[in-house]
């Protein structure tokens, strides 16, 4: 399969976008959800893919036990808007899908998310997380995968990052926004990719209960194990292996999978540029964010 070519950036709604997740807008628009659809959204490089399969694991690890499927996840949480030529649109994956609950990922910020989410009620997931280690991870991420704008270098890949100059928009922004919506539409559970790799445990009993699931302690314990980084990192399910869009010989889709790697991009300077700016961003002061744990 062909690598698609590096997009240019546009306004999409007033959203920084590319016509990688907005080509099939009018169908990603009129997409129709089920009452019981799982909608998990987030900034990319926020842990989307750990929180897929941690309920991809909540749901159908009875039923379809780890070693009895080999179907990636991405097929199996179709990524709604992405919409590339010669593979498989991802609206077109979610209405192809036949287990209950479908679980559907999605990066858009929630004005743009598809009406017929909130019409049926939907339950949503919003995975956020700190913005200087998802800045470092985006950046590897635009090296390895030519669906983003290319990163050129560190330096300018941060000052875009805080200028909100790429797909989806500025970080603050897409974190605010659901943080807002969270305080008029109970469905929604907003988790921090730090909580879960402080106590991943306390993290999917919240998640749990939101879900109205109650799993045995030991089907805790073997879904606690299922997804911890290195078990995902060698998991094909899980690790992008195959995957024709990432060139994993640039940078492995579980890179580090940590919380503070930024320390090891960041200079002093933008460290406190980083940290100042946000202070200035973020319009509401309860939604704080952890750089280290
Ligand atoms: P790093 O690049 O910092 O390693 P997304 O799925 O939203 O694209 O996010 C990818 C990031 O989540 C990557 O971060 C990846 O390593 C991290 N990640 C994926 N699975 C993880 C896990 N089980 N535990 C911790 N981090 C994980």
């Amino acid at each position: 399969m062909e690598t698609p070519p590096r997009p240019e950036l546009f306004d999409f709604h007033g959203v920084s976008m590319t016509k990688y997740f907005t080509d099939n807008w009018d169908n990603v628009k009129n997409f129709k959800a089920k009452a019981d659809d799982i909608v998990i959204a987030t900034y990319p490089k926020s842990g989307t893919t750990w929180v897929c399969y941690l309920l991809d694991r909540l749901y159908f690890g009875k039923t379809h036990p780890e070693k009895e499927t080999s179907l990636p996840l991405y097929i199996r949480v179709p990524f709604l808007e992405l919409c590339i030529p010669g593979h498989p649109k991802g609206k077109d994956l979610a209405d192809e899908l036949t287990i209950t609950p479908r679980l559907i990922k999605t990066h858009l910020p929630v004005q743009l998310v598809p009406e017929t989410f909130w019409e049926h009620n939907c339950r949503v997931i919003y995975v956020a997380r700190n913005p200087k280690d998802v800045a470092v991870s985006h950046f590897h991420f635009c090296r390895m995968n030519s669906i983003h704008p290319a990163p050129g270098d560190w330096d300018g890949f941060l000052q875009r990052f805080m200028d909100g100059n790429m797909a989806y928009g500025p970080w603050h922004e897409h974190v605010d926004g659901w943080w807002e919506k969270k305080q008029t539409y109970p469905k929604l559970h907003y988790i921090f990719y730090e909580d879960l790799t402080e106590n991943l445990g306390q993290e999917i009993d919240k998640l749990c209960s939101f879900l109205d699931l109650s799993p045995s302690a030991e089907e805790k314990e073997s879904i606690i194990s299922a997804v911890k980084f290195d078990r995902m990192k060698d998991n094909k399910v899980t690790n992008f292996t195959n995957a024709p869009l990432m060139n994993l010989k640039l940078s492995p889709f579980m890179r580090n999978g940590k919380v503070g790697d930024w320390k090891s991009h960041f200079t002093v300077a933008q460290s406190e540029q980083c940290d100042e700016h946000y202070k200035q961003k973020i319009r509401n002061p309860a939604l704080q964010f952890r750089t280290e744990v």
